[in-house]
């Protein structure tokens, strides 16, 4: 006989939850029951996502309305999962309930947030989907082949590993001790490309260029670092005065920024001695 499928509640249900639990339930690997978000049209909307016609699961107002289940996804903004787990573990413990295994997506916090429900018996681990959910819809579409960084207890992480691999992620684990310090490597990975490009676009419109020709500066150098990054590796990939060791070249620079932004002139100078680094030049500057 078929075992029945596990069990799952969600407590946040916006672009990651919803993504989660949609391929989850469309991959036949859960049963969606109870969503709870902050107000109940949200829940309803992420509902019909995740489990169009299902008359089983429920948009619910409060957690206390919310049934027992086999796995938790705590799927709320980061300062909202410690607040969230406490109210869940307070739950199961005036009901009862049997312990169960419950996971956050965080990529800068780890599974001790949800240390109040180990302290109950339960499974904990964090999973972190390295993409970037710009709606469900999209990241729906984009999931497959997407890296997840498991974390946590190895329980945990031992069931939670194939349903990630189910819905296509990529799943590698992360020591909880690293778990900071992997993520803020994701943030020097893609957050600060934007701000980047934002400062040399405005560097370049503050010396009269038109808006045409900034954009195609920007587009043609962005795309052809990214190749050859790719291609290369960031170290043969770098060009310019770092690269040749012209510390006279990027002192001159760094003094017209400072004239121009003090503060973009402070991560010229910052950026400027690691990338004398980087090729391998002694990075002090003059
Ligand atoms: N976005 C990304 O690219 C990305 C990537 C990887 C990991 N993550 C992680 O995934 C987690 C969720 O992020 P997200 O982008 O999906 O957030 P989101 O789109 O802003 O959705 C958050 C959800 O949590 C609900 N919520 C907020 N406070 C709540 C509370 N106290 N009780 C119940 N529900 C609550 C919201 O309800 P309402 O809709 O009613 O406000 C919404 O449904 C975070 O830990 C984040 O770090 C995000």
């Amino acid at each position: 006989m078929a075992q029945p499928l596990p069990t799952l509640n969600l407590i946040g249900a916006g672009r990651v939850g919803q993504t989660l639990a949609h391929l989850w339930m469309r991959h036949g690997l859960v049963q969606v029951q109870d969503v709870l978000t902050r107000s109940n049209q949200t829940a309803q909307t992420a509902l019909a996502f995740i489990a169009p016609g299902v008359d089983t699961a429920h948009a619910v107002q409060h957690i206390a309305c919310m049934r027992q289940a086999d796995l938790w996804l705590l799927a709320v903004p980061d300062a909202q999962i410690g607040a969230c787990a406490k109210d869940l573990a307070a739950l199961a413990r005036q009901r009862g309930d049997a312990p169960a295994l419950a996971l956050h997506c965080s990529g800068a916090r780890g599974a001790d947030l949800l240390q109040v429900l180990r302290d109950q018996g339960w499974s904990v681990a964090s999973a972190h989907p390295v993409l970037s959910f710009a709606s469900a819809q999209t990241a729906v579409a984009q999931f497959a082949g997407t890296p997840c960084a498991l974390e946590g207890e190895v329980t945990a992480c031992d069931a939670l590993r194939p349903l990630f691999t189910a819905i296509g992620g990529a799943c590698f684990d992360v020591r909880s001790q690293d778990k900071v310090l992997y993520h803020a490597a994701a943030v020097l990975a893609t957050n600060f490309v934007p701000v980047l490009q934002a400062l040399a676009e405005d560097a370049w419109r503050a010396t009269g260029m038109p808006d045409a020709l900034v954009l195609r500066l920007r587009e043609r150098l962005l795309r052809h670092a990214v190749d050859n990054i790719v291609a290369l590796g960031p170290q043969q990939a770098l060009t310019g005065p770092a690269a040749r060791g012209d510390h006279a070249a990027i002192a001159r620079q760094a003094d017209v920024v400072a004239d121009w932004d003090p503060q973009a002139a402070a991560a010229y100078r910052a950026l400027s001695a690691l990338a004398l680094r980087l090729a391998g030049h002694p990075p002090e500057l003059p």
